[in-house]
């Protein structure tokens, strides 16, 4: 099945940027996007930044301020501050054996890591990766990390899979099967999420007076650490 995966994959992978390059950093950089964010999205955004901090460590010498604006758009700025803090501790003490160790890098991160750019064989198993083994009820090797997510971002859809096109369709018990709307991410239109990001973006162009600001959103984005309150003004961490 695996041999299966990997011709398709040959012919019909995508050829996106952050394959070409098996550097850590910038391997990370676009884990860390993909997170929660849409390729198509992230694309020009991983290059917006990698011309901008091309290593770890000129990301590690940028300061929060700069990298928080930098992320601006991209949604969930918390990962933005923890790829600084990412970066901040490869620059000082190296890439650590267990990836983990890093402020928001979890198993599927560090797994993702550790396959693309170390080379290490580990499957990085994201919802994409975890719903084609799901319906396959088949242990892909870890040499099919890239490939199935391909194959789950392109035809084993989450609701209507195009088995038609699937090279697994032979021996796949789902095959022809739909699913139930999945919970999508929640609506960001009229949300708290909404509300923090807008007070970022003021506080991204200048430093505010509280007073003017959403008080509540301000708040959150202080226990983050996106902002800093003194003297009842608000600006971005130095
Ligand atoms: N989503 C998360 N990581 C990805 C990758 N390396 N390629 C495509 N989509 C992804």
């Amino acid at each position: 099945m695996d041999e299966l995966l990997l011709a398709w994959f040959r012919a019909n992978g995508r050829d996106l940027p952050w394959r070409r390059t098996r550097d850590p950093y910038a391997i990370l950089v676009s884990e860390v996007m993909l997170q929660q964010t849409q390729v198509e999205r992230v694309v020009p955004r991983w290059h917006a930044w990698l011309d901008r901090w091309p290593t770890v460590d000129s990301l590690a010498s940028a300061s929060p301020a700069d990298v928080i604006r930098e992320w601006q758009g991209l949604g969930y700025n918390r990962r933005a501050l923890n790829l600084h803090g990412a970066a901040t501790h490869a620059a000082a003490h190296g890439w650590p054996a267990d990836l983990t160790e890093l402020p928001g890098v979890g198993p599927y991160t560090a797994a993702a890591v550790a396959s693309f750019a170390f080379g290490l064989p580990v499957l990085p198993v994201d919802t994409n990766v975890a719903r084609v083994q799901e319906r396959t009820g088949h242990a892909f090797g870890s040499a099919c990390g890239q490939a199935l997510m391909d194959l789950g971002a392109t035809i084993c859809l989450a609701r209507v899979p195009r088995c038609g096109k699937c090279p697994l369709v032979g021996g796949c018990p789902s095959r022809g099967r739909r699913y139930e709307p999945s919970r999508k991410q929640s609506r960001f239109e009229g949300s708290f999420r909404q509300r923090r990001a807008a007070a970022l973006r003021a506080v991204s162009e200048a430093a505010r007076p509280l007073a003017e600001l959403d008080a509540e959103a301000v708040a959150a984005l202080e226990r983050d650490g996106l902002v800093c309150l003194v003297d009842g003004l608000v600006s971005l961490p130095a």
